[in-house]
């Protein structure tokens, strides 16, 4: 008998495929009555395939009595109860480290595109402007200052990118990182104060919810520009809005949002935004490394009893 793994939304093609061929594999999303069929079979599966896009909540994660092991494709888990999780001894895996290349990557391309207006300048030479007159200046980005929400796996690696171009990083963590080279600021309005650029790459979730208030936004400043890679819910969205519509920082660069797909309609109009459909890690060599990696993890769960990229 195959492993019965509930598939709560589509994954990559391969992926699926790849479950498919040594799964039995149920698609939720398929179920017009998702609950009732829950309640009905629930207890036939003993593994969920998620992502960070649909996660597990704590209802999903009870109405499943023989689950022992979720296999998440992508890195956050915000959207994973954990401790519904941990209550029950469901062990849970992410794909970590596979796609910092491609989300530090886009950190970079975002903080080009608002800082040079690259987005608002191709808009300008396809709407005619140009045969008008010239692109107005921007902002340089070597030799500036980098701030980093978060130096975990990604923000490390987009202070390496930092390197590159000759900025000074400083980051803000819970905690320092032991043998980091750059400066740490316990205090991050003291960080946005201090940064041309501050890049938030830290988890969502919780404890981090609206880590970027209002506060750290008027202290980044009329010069200084917001990237945001990690989640929507670390910013306080209405917050950058206003302080946006009134020129109280220099621009922002969003690939996530508060309640995407929904992205504010007062950012449409703004030249010095640039938003994206959260797809940092959105490469095709980078999202089959994370297809690989959820497949891996279930695989080593049914065959030796443990995942290869633990969270829980
Ligand atoms: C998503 C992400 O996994 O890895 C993460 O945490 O946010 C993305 O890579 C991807 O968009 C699929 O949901």
């Amino acid at each position: 008998m195959k492993p019965r793994v509930l598939q709560v939304g589509a994954l990559t093609p391969a992926l699926e495929a790849a479950l498919a061929g040594r799964f039995d594999v149920h698609p939720l999303w398929r179920e017009a009555a998702a609950k009732a069929f829950l309640a009905a079979r629930g207890a036939e599966f003993t593994a969920v395939a998620t992502s960070a896009r649909y996660g597990a909540d704590r209802a999903l994660i009870e109405s499943l009595p023989s689950l022992k092991v979720i296999a998440s494709f992508g890195v956050g888990t915000d959207t994973i109860d954990l401790d519904a999780a941990r209550a029950r001894g469901v062990a849970v895996s992410n794909t970590p480290e596979v796609l910092n290349d491609c989300v530090a990557d886009l950190a970079f391309g975002l903080l080009l595109d608002v800082a040079r207006r690259l987005s608002a300048a191709d808009r300008f030479v396809r709407r005619g402007d140009w045969l008008e007159g010239g692109f107005p200046l921007a902002t340089k980005v070597s030799g500036k200052k980098l701030g980093i929400v978060g130096l975990g796996r990604i923000g490390a690696a987009i202070a390496k990118r930092g390197g590159g171009f000759d900025m000074t990083v400083r980051y803000h963590n819970r905690r320092p990182v032991e043998g980091s080279p750059h400066g740490y600021e316990a205090s991050l309005p003291a960080l946005a104060a201090w940064a041309d650029f501050l890049v938030v790459a830290c988890s969502g979730g919780p404890a981090t919810r609206h880590l970027v208030s209002a506060e750290v936004i008027d202290a980044l400043g009329p010069q200084g520009f917001l990237v945001n890679i990690a989640r929507g819910s670390v910013v306080d969205e209405a917050a950058l809005v206003a302080a946006l519509l009134a020129g109280r920082i220099a621009g922002a660069a969003l690939d996530v949002f508060e309640h995407e797909p929904n992205v504010p309609p007062a950012l449409f109009g703004l030249d010095n935004v640039v938003l994206l459909p959260h797809i940092a890690s959105g490469t095709h060599e980078t999202r089959k490394a994370m297809g690989d990696c959820v497949f891996a993890n279930l695989q080593s769960w049914f065959d030796h009893g443990r995942l290869l990229t633990p969270v829980v």
